[in-house]
């Protein structure tokens, strides 16, 4: 029988999963939203023979919970829904990202999974892309020898909306646990589309792991078109343009990989080829294939470490871009106005 599966929160992203479920082949039995808008607009967009559609949280997880849930809706209430799912004998639980609003309910949501024995699986999808796999791939190899820093330059794309995407991916790429963050924030706050309970910052971030990799992010909020992401390396350079796919590599050839990293203009191999552009439906359907087969999960520690660099980020920023380091003095109370 065919995995049964919720989804509490069908706006956007939850309208999404639903074809990621579909995708995956598991069977939604109950979507759930407290806004009948979202279930009205998702009711339109799917024809879905008996489903459970309800404004109810509590009819989702009684009388009989079901087996997998994916909670799709902003990030104030994740915490709450997914510890709710947990004591309800939930098994597989897949929550959007950022994974909370604050790392005590990060580290409240993966105590209660572990206590309950639920797995809890977090929706940052970057290491089932192209675009981060094939660079991965490349900057790995000798010819390149190995990723040195990772720089973002986008338009207003938010800390916590999708910095939080790219501290994953760097982890990812560098198995390295940020140690140090410094932030400038931009000094407007814009409007947040998904109302005004809600605020992200745009800014600029310079985040160092421990053997000295560096991720710089450029979201200002005076930017407002595009996302390039460029890759250092010994030898050679990677640029991928995320909307469109665009890849351009830069690599030495062979024969003058060993000279000196000044002598930066050495004769090289060029390409422009094209990868899959972002596409959040094929990759949210592996992030939910990997928390069910238990094979390359997505875990809360590793939504937790997309979280941290975002706090020290905030108490940089707000002491005077001062760096500010991951393992000391991080404050887990405090709650953030993230979406
Ligand atoms: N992983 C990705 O690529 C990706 C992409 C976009 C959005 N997201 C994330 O997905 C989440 C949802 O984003 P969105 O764009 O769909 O927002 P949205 O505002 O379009 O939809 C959120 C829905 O959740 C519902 N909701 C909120 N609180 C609820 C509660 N307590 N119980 C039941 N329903 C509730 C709202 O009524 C709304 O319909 C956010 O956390 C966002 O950061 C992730």
């Amino acid at each position: 029988m065919k995995m049964n599966v919720a989804i509490i929160g069908v706006g956007r992203m939850g309208r999404r999963h639903i074809q990621s479920v579909q995708k995956v082949g598991l069977s939604l039995n109950c979507i759930c939203d407290v806004n009948e808008e979202s279930l009205l607009i998702t009711k339109n967009e799917f024809l879905l023979p008996d489903l459970v559609i309800t404004c109810s949280v509590e009819d989702v997880f009684y009388p009989s919970p079901p087996e997998c849930i994916i909670i799709a809706t902003t990030a104030d209430s994740h915490c709450k829904l997914v510890c709710q799912a947990a004591e309800a004998g939930v098994q597989y639980i897949l929550v959007e990202k950022p994974m909370a609003v604050s790392l005590e309910q990060c580290d409240r949501m993966i105590e209660t999974c572990n206590r309950y024995g639920a797995k809890l699986a977090v929706n940052h999808q970057m290491r089932f892309m192209e675009q981060y796999e094939i660079p991965k791939g490349l900057l790995d190899t000798d010819a390149y020898g190995g990723l040195t820093s990772m720089t973002v330059v986008a338009g207003n794309v938010g800390f916590a909306m999708n910095g939080a995407h790219y501290f994953e991916a760097f982890r990812y790429l560098t198995k390295e646990a940020i140690e140090e963050v410094t932030a400038w924030f931009s000094p407007e706050v814009v409007p947040n589309p998904r109302g005004s309970q809600f605020e992200d910052r745009g800014g600029t971030i310079r985040a160092v792991t421990s053997n000295g990799k560096r991720l710089y992010m450029d979201i200002s909020s005076d930017q407002g078109h595009g996302i390039r992401v460029i890759y250092g390396s010994r030898n050679g350079m990677i640029t991928i343009n995320q909307l469109t796919g665009e890849m351009v590599t830069t690599v030495r050839e062979d024969q003058y990989r060993n000279l000196p990293t000044t002598r930066y203009g050495m004769p090289a191999v060029n390409s422009q080829t094209n990868i899959h552009p972002t596409d959040v439906i094929d990759s949210s359907a592996s992030v939910l294939q990997a928390l069910i087969s238990d094979l390359n999960s997505v875990s809360g520690q590793d939504g937790r470490q997309a979280i941290a660099p975002i706090v020290a980020a905030y108490q940089s920023a707000e002491s005077g871009s001062i760096p500010v380091r991951l393992n000391s003095t991080l404050d887990r109370s405090r709650v953030f106005p993230w979406a």
